[in-house]
């Protein structure tokens, strides 16, 4: 059985989708969690709610796409919960559309959100946990990253550097016996799906009818994914570290 009492949890995006279903879970499981988030009142809803079913949860407005708002987060969490236990690295962002059609800005967009936000959190987060000499960090990649993903070719290289990045940290980080392992999602109805479908026809085309070529026959929810990041989190999982893994009904089985 899963325990994470007395632990505190930083989830990056957990105001909405998988990262809510991600907070949730592990205020569940007796963790401390803190919604880092550049949506202010839905982040505030949710820890909210969460404090309602009994649980502990502030909602602390963050860009990780920004250093300096990532450490001010990181010190408001050590003031007013703890050392951060858990790291979870789930906010991100996409657009469908061929590569021939995207711009360098919207490249730059990409990249900061999905891959450098996850460079800052660990290097505001894992000082800490080094000082500890322990720590769990989960990043949410997606099976885009692993074999690609028609109309995701930025995204896909974003997160293709979370996984290649996570394995290195977790080499380094082992000797303080922190843990670096990912998640990778398939597709997941949340208001980032829905708003790609809206904003497109192109991404429309693609996701529906997703569920019908996924072998388990049903696209995933954010508590499908929410009970991984709480297995990585856990100390049953403490020999498992640089390990990525799939959470997508076999969409993608490599
Ligand atoms: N939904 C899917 O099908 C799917 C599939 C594979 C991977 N993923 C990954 O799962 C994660 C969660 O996706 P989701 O579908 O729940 O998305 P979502 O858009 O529904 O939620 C993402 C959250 O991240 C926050 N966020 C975005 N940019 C931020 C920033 N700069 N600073 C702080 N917070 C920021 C948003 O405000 C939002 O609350 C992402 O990393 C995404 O790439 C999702």
């Amino acid at each position: 059985m899963i325990n994470l009492t007395g632990k505190t949890a930083v989830v990056t995006g957990g105001a909405r989708g998988i990262g809510k279903g991600i907070a949730e879970k592990l205020a569940t499981l007796g963790a401390r969690v803190a919604i880092a988030d550049l949506l202010k009142e839905e982040a505030e809803a949710e820890a909210d709610a969460i404090k309602k079913s009994g649980g502990f949860a502030l909602a602390v407005q963050t860009d990780i796409t920004d250093l300096k708002s990532v450490t001010a987060m990181v010190e408001t969490v050590k003031s007013q919960s703890g050392p951060v236990d858990i790291l979870v690295n789930n906010a991100g962002w996409d657009r469908m559309k061929p590569f021939l059609s995207t711009t360098p800005e919207f490249w730059n967009r990409v990249i900061d959100i999905n891959f450098k936000g996850v460079l800052n959190t660990v290097y505001a987060v894992a000082p800490g946990m080094v000082a500890q000499n322990s720590g769990r960090i989960i990043n949410i990649a997606s099976d885009a990253a692993r074999v690609g993903s028609m109309g995701e070719s930025v995204y896909s290289g974003a997160k293709g550097a979370v996984v290649s990045f996570s394995k290195t940290l977790a080499r380094e980080l082992a000797r303080n016996q922190i843990t670096v392992n990912v998640v990778c999602p398939g597709p997941t109805p949340t208001p980032l799906l829905e708003d790609m479908k809206a904003e497109d026809g192109f991404a429309a085309k693609v996701l529906n009818g997703m569920d019908r070529i996924i072998p388990l026959k049903r696209l995933g929810t954010p508590d499908d994914i929410a009970h991984a990041v709480a297995f990585f989190a856990s100390e049953q999982a403490g020999f498992i570290t640089g390990q990525v893994l799939s959470v997508s009904g076999g969409l993608t089985m490599c």
